[in-house]
């Protein structure tokens, strides 16, 4: 079996065209959704990830508040822009871009964002939502895993999933978003990590395997079951004296391998990425609405 190759691109670009639309009958009712974004340090590839979330909110009529902060920014200064943005209502959204600088804890930023403007849905308050099954923000990559799926016509109600990864951004979330008694979950979940014996024989009883280990070549062929859905969340930067910038992107996947035996597969670029920052914007268009006194 040659797989289908799911088009996040495309998904993605569905999305945000409805996105866009709402946000111009919202901007007609005087309510324009607004998303402050914090980045501090220089690192590469946050810088990138942060000009492409300011791109896609310019691109769907998203007010965005940018702020490039230096390297050594105290905790002080950043729990004081925080507090800034908590008490401004121009903002709907605050996403402190992941990973910060050693001298800054995180744990203690991330607490202090409004849960009401937790659009990255990391919040204590947000993942104790999101575990209980409750509304709230849900954090964007695995909630744009669970829509690529759905509006790929894959059915998740039933199905084994084995997830590779128990990150906090990723793995941890997406079970719990997979497990809930509701429409478009219903799963029966394994989480592998690091630590698991015999990873192939857990891969090889799953409907749909996601990737998120963050190492490629992670999922090979014979870890995969006949006909089974294969998505890839890597993103990792990979030597290749071919490319101008000296690397490509690869995913956790062997892509060409694993491509000749699953039945549906997301390629890195182009996959499971696009959906990230679509739903950042779908979570901030929300905010917005609630803060208007709409949902
Ligand atoms: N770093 C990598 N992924 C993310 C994300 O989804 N949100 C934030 N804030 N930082 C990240």
């Amino acid at each position: 079996m040659t797989a289908q190759v799911i088009d996040g691109k495309a998904i993605a670009a569905t999305m945000r065209a409805e996105l866009k639309a709402e946000v111009e009958t919202l901007k007609d009712r005087g309510i324009v959704p607004g998303l402050g974004l914090i980045l501090v340090g220089d690192d590469a590839a946050s810088q990138s990830y942060v000009r492409a979330k300011e791109r896609a909110c310019e691109e769907a009529g998203i007010y965005s508040d940018d702020n490039r902060l230096a390297a050594d920014t105290s905790q002080d200064e950043l729990m004081g822009l925080v507090e800034r943005m908590n008490g401004d209502p121009k903002i709907h959204g605050i996403l402190v871009q992941l990973p910060l600088p050693k001298q800054i804890n995180e744990a203690e930023v991330l607490l202090a964002i409004d849960p009401a403007k937790d659009v990255d849905g990391f919040h204590p308050v947000s993942v104790g939502r999101m575990v209980l099954g409750q509304a709230g923000f849900l954090p964007c990559t695995p909630h744009g895993v669970v829509q690529l799926l759905l509006r790929s016509g894959v059915t998740i109600e039933g199905a084994h999933v084995v997830i590779v990864g128990r990150s906090n951004i990723v793995g941890k979330p997406l079970a719990n978003m997979l497990i809930q008694k509701k429409e478009g979950a219903n799963a029966t979940v394994t989480v592998c990590h690091t630590r698991t014996k015999d990873l192939a024989r857990h891969t090889r009883q799953a409907d749909i395997v996601i990737a998120a280990a963050g190492r490629p070549n992670t999922v090979t062929a014979d870890m995969i079951k006949d006909g089974a859905v294969v998505i890839d969340v890597g993103v990792n930067r990979v030597e290749d004296a071919t490319k101008k910038k000296g690397y490509r992107l690869a995913g956790d996947v062997d892509f060409e391998a694993v491509r000749e035996k699953a039945s549906l597969i997301t390629p890195v670029p182009g996959g499971v990425g696009p959906m990230t920052i679509t739903m950042l914007l779908y979570n901030t268009v929300e905010s917005a609405k609630m803060a208007a006194g709409m949902l």
